[in-house]
């Protein structure tokens, strides 16, 4: 990933993170809703309530944002993660529809016009690297 791609992932994250809307609709709330109306056989996997759930995406996203500059550091997290998973029950086909979601809550969130071609790509290589990892470790788990 290039400093380029970095540094525009930083503002996506941030401004992601940080904006508020009128409908006071978190980046999380919005991500969850996605998710549930594209992939309504996940929901049972999440047992947690979901406002817990949602703080600990948020939690996700802010040190994604913070290791943008050491990804190296995030793979023993994500590798754990994606063990997790795999209990949660979570299976590969699973991952595109959870980017996709997270995708269409950033652009609900930020607007499309946030989402360039040049930033799109950058997210999807760092979800792409970031759902690898993930999967390799639920094989093991
Ligand atoms: C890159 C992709 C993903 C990331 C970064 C991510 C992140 C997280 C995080 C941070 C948690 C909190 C607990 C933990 O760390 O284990 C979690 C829990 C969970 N995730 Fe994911 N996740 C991803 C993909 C998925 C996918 C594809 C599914 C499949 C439906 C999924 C389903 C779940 C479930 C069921 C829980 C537990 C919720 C509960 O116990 O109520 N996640 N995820």
């Amino acid at each position: 990933m290039t400093e380029q791609q970095k540094a525009s992932l930083r503002i996506l994250l941030e401004s992601a993170l940080t904006k508020t809307s009128d409908d006071k609709q978190t980046l999380a709330a919005l991500f969850y809703q996605r998710l549930f109306i594209v992939a309504p056989g996940v929901r049972p996997l999440f047992s947690n309530k979901l406002s817990l759930q949602e703080a600990k995406f948020t939690q996700m996203l802010e040190s994604l944002l913070t290791s943008l500059d050491r990804l190296d550091h995030l793979v023993p997290v994500l590798w754990e993660s994606g063990r997790s998973h795999k209990h949660y029950g979570a299976e590969d086909a699973h991952y595109p529809v959870v980017g996709e979601a997270l995708l269409w809550a950033l652009e609900q969130k930020l607007g499309s016009e946030c989402l360039t071609d040049e930033v799109q790509l950058a997210w999807q290589e760092l979800y792409s690297l970031i759902s690898l990892i993930m999967q390799e470790a639920a094989k093991t788990a």
